[in-house]
């Protein structure tokens, strides 16, 4: 029998206009790795933020080992061993690995830091967990994926016994994906029991044993991993059916609308060249670090080239800045929405509004209703969840702030929108309203670029891929001739003539 760890009965909490939980139970057992699912705007985040001790519940009983506690803090949450990975990290970046983990509590001696115990102290940990990084290194020279295990390790020197998890793998490669769940086994068998968040139906599948659904706030169910269809967890989801993934869909392709020549950015970016069609949507695939943003990013003007020749329409185009790209018509949703893609503080109209002030104004003023229908029409459009268009951005959950990011780029006259990782983040049935968009923009003649690490994604959209590696294109292929197989050999460095001579 498995030992229950903890258990959250009756969670309810409301922010003004939200009713973002109403009675939510979940039981986690020891050395338990539980999912949890639901689309965006669900209430999973605010749950687990309950758990930790972020937010306050306004009804409810949290049990740790039966025993009913009240979590006021974090720093009470941390002390009954709750810990939580956020996904945006909260590490010190220009300090040690080892001040990070110790953070506040280093050991000392008489008054002073013993630096050496620190660094004795913080290396334990991290082989503990079969992580090789270095104690000295500064946080700010680690990957995304090496932070986080450093943040995973702060908790565990700090006997966490039950850890949090929210998307922990939207930002990781396959291989990192493999070495957190190496790290997560390792927690298993200390008793460790996790809550695990995320979007990827085959990723739950590998490493959790149940699975908790939630939808609108409400607590739909828990159920074995084992004992339920991909398709039945999406209808518990999303409260539907889905038919499709992808949705099937006839491409009218024209003329050559967007050329781009010899781009080339240090020993990033060395192109040849891409040409994209009207209506067509080509992909970009490429393993992470491969230099396929830096493409995207000197293509916009968002980094500078020292070489590139671009052509719209079969006109020389110059674009020196995001500004003037805007200007002639391209359109670039980036994959990273806290840093390049939202004004976090400003409300949903303005940030939907931001890339298209231009046509919403008149003689440089801004018209007011103009601006409200357009925010309003891109909310319906993709189902966009908040209490009203006057919200803060910040206040949004993850993959709501992601459709923000792609619905200022959805203005009528984009001619060329790239768009980068544009479903990371994004529910089931949320992606599959994207990909309606996209489809109903190529038929308006939009020419798309979608750079994806989902390669499902990638087969199931486009009509061409690009294969990139170490910043050059290692493969120009027709979608619907080619095999995920063949992309990830591209991908690696292979090219074709050797594939063939094996
Ligand atoms: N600080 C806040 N202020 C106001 N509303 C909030 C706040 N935090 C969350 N919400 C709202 O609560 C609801 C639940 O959000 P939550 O972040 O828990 O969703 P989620 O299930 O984690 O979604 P995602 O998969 O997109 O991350 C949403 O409607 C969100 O807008
Ligand atoms: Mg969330």
């Amino acid at each position: 029998m498995s030992e229950e760890l903890f258990r959250m009965e009756g969670i309810s909490k409301s922010f003004p206009g939200v009713k973002a939980l109403d009675n939510v139970y979940l039981s986690v057992n020891k050395g338990e790795v539980h999912g949890l699912v639901g689309e965006n705007g669900a209430g999973k985040s605010t749950l687990m933020k309950i758990m930790s001790g972020v937010f306050r519940s306004d009804a409810g009983k949290i049990y740790i080992d039966g025993k009913e506690v009240n979590i006021d803090s974090v720093s009470k949450a941390q002390q009954l061993g709750v810990s939580i990975i956020f996904q945006e990290l909260n590490l010190c970046p220009h300090m040690t690995v080892a001040d990070n983990i110790y953070i506040g509590r280093p050991p000392k001696k008489g008054p002073f830091i013993d630096d050496k115990q620190l660094h004795a102290d913080a290396k334990a940990v991290l082989d503990e967990l079969g992580i090789d990084i270095n104690t000295h290194a500064l946080v700010n020279t680690l990957s995304v994926a090496q932070q986080q295990m450093v943040e995973i390790a702060k908790a565990i020197s700090r006997n966490c016994r039950i850890l949090v998890l929210d998307e922990p793998s939207a930002a990781l490669t396959d291989k990192e994906i493999d070495k957190l769940f190496e790290i997560i086994r390792n927690l298993q068998k200390k008793g460790v029991g996790m809550v695990y968040i995320s979007h990827r139906m085959a990723e739950l599948e590998q490493i959790c044993e149940r699975v908790s659904i939630i939808r609108d706030g409400q607590y739909i169910g828990t159920r074995n991993y084992k004992d339920i269809t991909i398709d039945e967890l999406v209808t518990m989801i999303v409260g539907r059916t889905l038919e499709d993934k992808y949705p099937k869909y006839e491409r009218k392709i024209g003329e050559i609308l967007f050329e781009a020549r010899n781009i080339r950015r240090k020993d990033i970016v060395n192109v040849e060249k891409i040409q994209v069609r009207k209506g067509e949507i080509i992909g970009i695939a490429g393993l992470m670090g491969s230099g396929r943003t830096e493409i995207a990013r000197c293509i916009f003007g968002a980094d500078k080239a020292d070489s590139k020749e671009l052509f719209m329409d079969g006109k020389k185009i110059t674009v020196n800045s995001p500004g003037q790209a805007i200007a002639l018509g391209i359109g670039y949703a980036t994959e990273d929405r806290k840093f390049d893609g939202l004004a976090l503080g400003l409300d949903v109209e303005y940030n939907t509004n931001m890339a298209h002030l231009k046509q919403l104004s008149h003689f440089g003023i801004i018209d007011d209703k103009a601006a409200n229908i357009n925010a309003q029409k891109y909310k319906e459009l993709l189902r966009t969840r908040t209490p009203s268009l006057r919200q803060t951005v910040g206040n949004l959950s993850g993959g709501n702030q992601q459709k923000i990011v792609l619905s200022k780029w959805l203005c009528n006259d984009v001619k060329l929108l790239i768009v980068d990782e544009p479903t990371r983040g994004i529910d089931v049935g949320a992606k599959f309203e994207v990909y309606e968009l996209f489809n109903r923009l190529s038929a308006q003649g939009v020419a798309i670029i979608m750079i994806s690490s989902e390669l499902p994604e990638i087969l199931g959209m486009t009509d061409r891929v690009l294969v990139v590696h170490e910043g050059t294109i290692n493969g120009d292929l027709v979608t619907k001739n080619t095999t995920q197989e063949e992309i990830l050999y591209l991908a690696a460095g292979y090219n074709k003539l050797e594939k063939k001579a094996k």
